[in-house]
């Protein structure tokens, strides 16, 4: 029986949707009169975890199956030898893990931890709920039947009295009543070191935004280079960049005048009781409407089901009532998933369905809008080639479904629409490991296969490896035709000049037939043979075809067959021993 009235929840959340279901659960416990806190794992004090009633685990799995980047302190603790056995028996816990079943460790770190937490005594009240991106509805597909069962068991453990109460905003606004009068240091500059400041990141200015495929090809792909001198960033070829968007000027303008608000309106947060979290330090004080619109509020994603429930307070009508209410029901999912996730509605579309908006929901916008997360990209640049700089490869990312307006992602338009020629453009980024390695040896070669931006780290690898002299640099690239989109097409004829590299092209679209970079593979499979079985070489692969990475796997399990006569198990063992040893990776995004 819980000893304090209070339900945990923590959250692992790398890309903000196990922070957005861990709030979820915070206001369902409110609407059902539990008292809560919503805390991230490395905010909280572990050794409390004792002294705790209830706690439900929120956690995503990164692709490489570790854990989000705010739990791994937590993660850490957890697994130390010294933690006795039962130390934690008093402790009942549900484990909601978030995951994408097409990577091969799916939903690792919330397994791992649910099994961790009964070893060390404490008592699960349901099994753990594994919840998939590649659910035909999403990850609700399975996080919703999950809280239905968890609320059953939670309730029995914090009986709810009759009736439920509107829920209160996190935060309230107070405005500035001298909207004419800026504060001292309340600039762009400022804005930026604060931000720095929180994230440790470093303002770059952008030193040139070149498109690198033909102005006649479908897809406008950019070469964008940043001036690091002076930031100490030191990095590696596999490493990414992490950068934070901001809104479009259009869509900022649309939501302002939505909810009536002077962009340049000032304002503090204050938050209240039911604030799980101080308010966030990303946030200058005071702050403008613009500034949190523009950089804060993620209006741009595809609206989460949290967001429909909290507008439902919010309906001016029975109408907008009646459909919000479906979509906030679990019978609505499909429904919503029609509406919202199968043509990438936005959440800023999504508020149309309530017309009419009165002052007081201007205290929850922090509740309806996630905050906007970084973004990785593959560094495309080595330091021994290009000092102090930092270049990105990056695919202007818009397509059309069936909405009028056509979808546009929200970082890669935003970095495209920057223009150093116009004037200086910082943009603040940070640096982080990723997750290829490349060898130190001088003499082991290195097999990439990058077709499209997929090329990216290997263009860091080429340039930091022939750098260093180290030999055996072969790489498979692959695009649509040579006039369209072979980007680095002169850089490599150089290199391949030079004795520094040996390509395999693959242009599918420049014949009839579909060649792709694994029908070039297959053709070198006496060369790979060689290199992998001989020489100890190391495989990558990387881009983001779905279908690509498998394909270039079985192209090389076929070649280990061919050239070296073994059978499909040997070549499929053979492939995860390498893998095991670090000599096969791959780094794959949609
Ligand atoms: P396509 O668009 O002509 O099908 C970079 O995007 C390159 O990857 C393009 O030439 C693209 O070809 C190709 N590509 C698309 N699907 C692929 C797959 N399943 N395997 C390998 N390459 C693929």
């Amino acid at each position: 029986m819980a000893s304090s009235h209070t339900l945990l929840v923590l959250y692992g959340s790398q890309t903000g949707t196990a922070q957005d279901t861990a709030e979820r659960i915070g206001r369902q416990a409110q609407r059902r009169h539990v008292r809560v806190r919503v805390v991230a794992l490395d905010s909280y004090t572990v050794a409390n975890l004792i002294s705790e009633a209830l706690v439900v685990f929120v956690c995503a799995t990164t692709g490489q199956g570790d854990p989000p980047d705010n739990m791994k302190n937590f993660w850490r603790f957890l697994f130390r030898k010294s933690l006795p056995v039962g130390s934690l028996c008093r402790l009942d816990f549900a484990v909601l893990g978030l995951g994408d079943s097409s990577y091969p460790k799916f939903n690792f770190v919330a397994k791992k931890l649910h099994k961790r937490l009964l070893q060390l005594g404490a008592t699960a009240l349901l099994p753990v709920g594994l919840a998939d991106d590649q659910h035909d509805f999403g990850p609700d597909g399975v996080i919703d039947p999950w809280l239905t069962a968890f609320w059953e068991k939670a309730l029995a453990l914090f009986p709810p009295p009759a009736g439920l109460q509107p829920l209160p905003p996190r935060y309230v606004f107070h405005f500035m009543d001298d909207v004419t009068e800026k504060p001292a240091d309340w600039s762009q500059d400022n804005e930026h070191e604060r931000e720095s400041r929180l994230e440790h990141s470093f303002v770059a200015h952008m030193v040139s935004n070149q498109r690198v495929t033909h102005p006649d090809h479908f897809q406008d792909v950019r070469l964008i280079e940043f001036d690091i001198t002076g930031s100490n960033i030191d990095f590696s070829a596999g490493d990414v960049v992490m950068i934070r968007p901001k809104n479009a000027p259009d869509d900022v303008e649309q939501l302002c005048n939505l909810l009536r608000l002077d962009p340049e309106r000032q304002f503090n947060l204050r938050p209240t009781d039911g604030a799980a979290a101080p308010v966030p330090a990303r946030l200058p004080r005071p702050c403008t409407i613009r500034q949190l619109v523009e950089s804060f509020l993620d209006i741009a994603s595809v609206p989460r089901r949290s967001f429909f429930e909290l507008l439902m307070s919010f309906a001016t009508n029975e109408l907008e009532a009646e459909k919000l209410a479906e979509f906030s029901s679990a019978q609505g999912q499909e429904e919503l998933y029609s509406y919202c996730n199968r043509p990438r509605r936005t959440a800023l579309e999504g508020v149309w369905l309530c017309r009419l908006w009165w002052l007081g929901i201007v205290d929850y916008l922090l509740d309806l809008f996630p905050e906007i997360q970084p973004r990785s990209f593959s560094i495309a640049s080595s330091l021994l080639a290009h000092p102090n700089r930092i270049q990105i490869l990056l695919a202007v990312v818009r397509y059309k479904t069936r909405l009028q307006k056509p979808r546009k992602g929200l970082c890669s338009t935003w970095l495209a629409s920057l223009d150093p020629t116009q004037g200086q453009v910082s943009v603040p980024l940070w640096v982080k490991k990723g997750g290829l390695r490349f060898p130190s040896g001088t003499d082991t070669p290195v097999i990439m296969v990058g077709p499209g931006t997929g090329v990216a780290p290997f263009r860091a690898a080429i340039q930091e490896r022939t750098a260093q002299h180290r030999n055996g640099n072969v790489l498979f690239f692959g695009c649509r035709s040579e006039s369209g989109d072979f980007y680095f097409c002169s850089e490599w004829e150089e290199r391949q000049r030079a004795g520094q590299l040996t390509l395999f092209t693959a242009f599918s679209r420049d014949q009839e037939e579909k060649v792709y970079v694994q029908h070039r593979v297959s053709e070198q499979a006496g060369l790979l043979w060689e290199l992998i079985s001989k020489r100890n070489a190391h495989f990558y692969i990387a881009g983001n075809a779905k279908q690509m990475p498998t394909a270039v796997c079985d192209a090389l399990k076929r070649a280990f067959q061919s050239e070296g006569g073994i059978s499909e198990d040997q070549a499929a063992e053979m492939l995860m021993t390498m893998e095991k040893a670090g000599r096969f990776q791959s780094e794959t995004w949609c």
